[in-house]
């Protein structure tokens, strides 16, 4: 029987909610999108509650209403550069040797693999099982049912800021919504856009967004590294805005419509019109210039991503290079700018494998809140459902709770 579950990334740019059903034969089916401008957020972190909260809101409503369904639990898509990684053994021993490893034991080795020191506000929000040794055979991904007397896992772990992950979860909880699952925007992209092939090849998935560039490496098929940085489409915005004396809407338009990464390859002649403060007049200005400026910033953007590489010592490891997704990802000529300065396989990811609603979602900006709903829909364990399909009584409460809120004195 179909599942429908429900997922909301919440990005710096944009809060994006989706709805899906999960068929037999795990097809993904979108039947809901709501996508609303971001606020309250920086840098992927909450800085004003009720803001974020009510824009939370306003992208569940809007999912809910072209699906039909009422969202009463979401898997929810958090970032910041709070976001560490590290990479940790566990041990643990089966008894006699005379029975199977059962979960019970893989279960046990992963919690010995979470026991590392920890700063005070850190907690780990994902143990990822990389891969098993039993009695010293290694590269064995699932032990479940093998014999042994000695179990060791080699696991990835997702550290994050404890408050942050707390204010993300209180925002989701302010509208009614359950928290099945908190997790990694980077994580979630992966899902999305990488094939199985680039994560055994050894990949960088990099999703360069509005407020951060997230990473996350794969080696021998499995995740080696997640990190967020704090540089992103924002600063690029932000640059052509201080350039050009615009608002930072003019320069974020003026950066979508024209913007190439590529900025020698732009005709030296081409203007374009800009509207800038004081008066309000409209100057024009050369395009290849606003180009160059936006070319520097990704330039240092991806500098930074090629650093984190070689620090983490995997350059000449990742045959499969990198896969750009994000927002930022859109910009033409970011992709051939990424192989001439990092010298490796580029290409950009776009979420695959969905029926449904694909066309509004078909981009790299989507690639997080479609990874989240992969996320989802390849949990056994979340056996129920995440959305209250019949949901009147809810949605007649939150139409009151609207009507109430406008009564309400504004703080
Ligand atoms: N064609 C384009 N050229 C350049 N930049 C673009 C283009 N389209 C979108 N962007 C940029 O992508 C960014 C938004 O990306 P995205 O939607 O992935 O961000 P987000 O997920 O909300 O933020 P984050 O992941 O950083 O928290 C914005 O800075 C936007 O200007
Ligand atoms: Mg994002």
């Amino acid at each position: 029987m179909d599942r429908t579950i429900a997922a909301i990334d919440i990005g710096t740019s944009k809060i994006c909610t989706l709805v899906g059903e999960v068929g037999d034969a795990g097809v993904l089916r979108v039947t809901g999108v709501g996508v609303v401008r971001a606020r309250g957020l920086r840098k992927g972190v909450v800085t004003d509650v009720g803001e974020a909260a009510q824009a939370i809101g306003e992208s569940v409503r809007k999912a809910e209403r072209v699906s039909g369904c009422t969202i009463s639990r979401a898997i929810v898509g958090m970032g910041g550069t709070h976001i560490a990684s590290l990479n940790s053994m566990g041990m643990v021993a089966i008894g006699k040797g005379d029975r199977p490893i059962d979960r019970e034991d893989t279960d046990r080795a992963i919690e010995a693999a979470k026991a590392v020191p920890l700063d005070h506000n850190r907690s780990i929000l994902h143990p990822i099982p990389r891969s098993f040794i039993v009695d010293g055979q290694d590269g064995i991904t699932n032990p479940i049912g093998l014999m042994g007397f000695r179990l060791e896992v080699q696991a990835h772990l997702i550290i994050a800021a404890t408050s942050a992950m707390q204010n993300i979860q209180h925002c989701v909880e302010m509208n009614d919504i359950g928290v099945v699952e908190l997790v990694i925007q980077p994580l979630a992209s992966a899902e999305a856009v990488l094939t199985a092939e680039e994560k055994e090849a050894g990949v960088a998935l990099v999703d360069i967004g509005g407020g951060t560039t997230d990473m996350a490496v794969f080696v021998r098929g499995s995740i080696w590294q997640t990190l967020s940085l704090g540089l992103g489409g924002h600063q690029i915005t932000n640059d052509i805005a201080v350039a050009l004396h615009t608002p930072f809407n003019t320069a974020e338009d003026v950066k979508v419509r024209y913007a190439h990464a590529l900025y020698d390859t732009i005709d030296q002649t081409e203007k374009i019109e800009v509207t800038t403060f004081g008066d309000n007049s409209v100057t024009s200005v050369g395009r290849r210039e606003m180009c160059a400026i936006a070319a520097a910033r990704a330039e240092e953007i991806l500098d930074a991503v090629g650093r984190e590489i070689k620090r983490s010592a995997l350059d000449g490891l990742l045959p499969a290079g990198i896969v750009l997704t994000g927002g930022t990802a859109d910009m033409p000529g970011l992709r051939e700018l990424a192989v001439r300065q990092l010298q490796v396989p580029v290409r950009v990811g776009v979420p695959r494998k969905l029926q449904g609603l694909v066309e509004s979602i078909s981009s790299p900006a989507y690639a997080t809140a479609v990874g989240l709903l992969m996320w989802g829909a390849n949990k056994q364990t979340v056996a129920t459902e995440i959305i209250q399909q019949e949901g009147k009584p809810k949605q007649l409460y939150r139409r009151l709770l609207d009507l109430l809120k406008l009564f309400l004195p504004r703080g």
